[in-house]
């Protein structure tokens, strides 16, 4: 291990030293960490077997220069070669063709949000986009994923007890890394007791849904759904010519798991981030709805996300709100278990784990100035702005980056510009404190007891078309 200073040793030599930040004061080990690296510098050993290097110029280095690398961290994705194998049977159902193919699938969920809004203007409620974001969302990535929607958007009952659900178990992940027994005990009372457990609480929530995807999986492979499965990722890459010990219920189980928590609340946050900066600021409000008006004549003909890609403003609203909202707040461990690796005068030993976290990057000012503030505008600088994509990571880079980028980009595309272009909508008692990023469960989360995201539906003044 590479010899630190002695009082960091001593602070750090005991894994209970990130139990006390992450679980009694509730994801604030992150914070700590950026403490750590004032005091020491840009590497410090925060745990007995990790390492964290805060230096944006080290980030290619470390994840996009070996894709051998292994994972370390609470996503347990197994050594290169088996990880790789189910990588690449995964992915080729999230290829951008295969995005395109399904994209009307992806509009069904959209014009199912838009009832939504509608119903709000129609009761003059403010509707809670923070919210309805995430069900749509997760009622996108369970179609992909088993071939049948959770329909959170139709069930606002269900989705609230789904989604406190979900976030209970994000906050559970760093539990289930410091004590694995933990996650075989969930697993046997999802199985045990799931399905016997009626009550809305949290735990029973999360005990019934882990029971319903053992179900889901059982029809998927038994053929009982009525065709609806047929081309969901779970059935073609059941269809897939992987090993049997590829294909156990434990292990789908774990890949349903991995692509829900991957693919929903990611985009979710980004949709939250970027309504609540555009609506904050009138003069983005203003040139979003200039470019959208020019580019989409008629609203309810929302053009491809590959053709709303080619809009400027747009893309730069989306890379802004990607750069804030940080894709992964926690740091992504990285081992290279063949050879050791070297930062600056360091040499760090093989099979120690290393770790860098987005903020670092896409908070760094000397990158990006006034790194807190929402400017699509600095995306927007000719060649000062190529040189700043190095920086945005928020899908992370290498072997064993995000698999979902094409479908998260086309979500956040088509959602922005038919939001945007049908709506006139307000911020509703919602501060910056509502959305922005302020603790880690590996995704990130804004300070607790905030309301989220919150807005009044208007009609648009110049449409006399229905409120559709
Ligand atoms: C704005 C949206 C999203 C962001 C910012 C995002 C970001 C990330 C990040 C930072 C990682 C960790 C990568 C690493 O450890 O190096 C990740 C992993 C992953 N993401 Fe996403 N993601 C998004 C949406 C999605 C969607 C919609 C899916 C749907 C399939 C998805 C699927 C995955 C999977 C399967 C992994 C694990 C990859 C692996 O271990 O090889 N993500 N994502």
């Amino acid at each position: 291990m590479v010899d630190l200073l002695p009082e960091l040793v001593a602070e750090a030599d005991e894994a209970r030293y990130e139990i006390y930040y992450e679980i009694f004061l509730g994801g604030r080990f992150a914070q700590q960490i950026d403490a750590l690296h004032q005091r020491y510098g840009p590497i410090v050993r925060i745990n007995p077997f990790e390492i964290h290097i805060s230096d944006p110029t080290f980030y290619d280095t470390l994840y996009n220069f070996d894709r051998r690398l292994e994972k370390h961290n609470v996503q347990h994705t197994g050594p290169y070669h088996q990880h790789n194998l189910r990588r690449r049977a995964l992915t080729q159902f999230l290829t951008p063709r295969a995005i395109q193919r399904t994209e009307p699938l992806i509009c069904l969920n959209i014009a199912e949000l838009c009832r939504r809004l509608c119903e709000a203007h129609s009761s003059q409620q403010p509707a809670s986009l923070s919210h309805l974001y995430r069900c749509m969302t997760a009622d996108i990535i369970t179609t992909f994923t088993l071939g049948e929607s959770y329909k959170l958007l139709q069930n606002p009952k269900d989705s609230e007890s789904f989604l406190q659900a979900f976030a209970f178990s994000f906050r559970l992940l760093w539990l289930l890394r410091e004590i694995p027994y933990l996650s075989i005990a969930v697993r046997w009372a999802g199985k045990t007791l799931g399905r016997w457990l009626r009550a809305d609480w949290v735990l029973a929530t999360l005990l019934r849904w882990q029971w319903a995807i053992d179900t889901q999986l059982d029809d998927l492979q038994n053929d009982r759904t009525d065709g609806k499965g047929l081309s969901s990722i779970i059935s073609l890459y059941l269809s897939n010519n992987l090993p049997p010990h590829e294909k156990t219920t434990q292990h789908l189980h774990d890949t349903v798991n991995m692509l829900l928590a991957a693919g929903f609340e990611t985009t979710g946050f980004t949709l939250t981030t970027a309504t609540y900066h555009i609506l904050a600021n009138s003069a983005i409000l203003s040139r979003l709805g200039q470019e959208l008006h020019a580019g989409i004549p008629y609203p309810d003909h929302i053009p491809s996300w590959q053709e709303l890609s080619r809009f400027p403003y747009l893309s730069a609203i989306i890379k802004e709100s990607l750069r804030l909202s940080l894709g992964a707040s926690a740091r992504l461990p990285r081992v290279n278990s063949e050879r050791e690796v070297s930062y600056g005068n360091w040499t760090i030993p093989k099979g120690t784990a290393i770790s860098m976290s987005h903020t670092d990057l896409h908070y760094d000012k000397s990158v990006f100035p006034e790194p807190k503030i929402f400017k699509p505008e600095r995306w927007l600088a000719g060649l000062e702005s190529k040189g700043m994509e190095k920086y945005l990571v928020p899908f992370s880079r290498g072997g064993r980056k995000c698999m979902g980028e094409d479908l998260a980009y086309a979500e956040l595309y088509l959602t922005l510009a038919t939001v945007f272009r049908k709506y006139d909508l307000q911020l509703y008692l919602t501060t910056l404190r509502d959305v922005e990023p302020a603790r880690d469960f590996f995704v990130p989360a804004p300070e607790p007891g905030g309301n989220g995201l919150r807005v009044l539906v208007n009609q648009r003044q110049e449409e006399n078309a229905p409120f559709t």
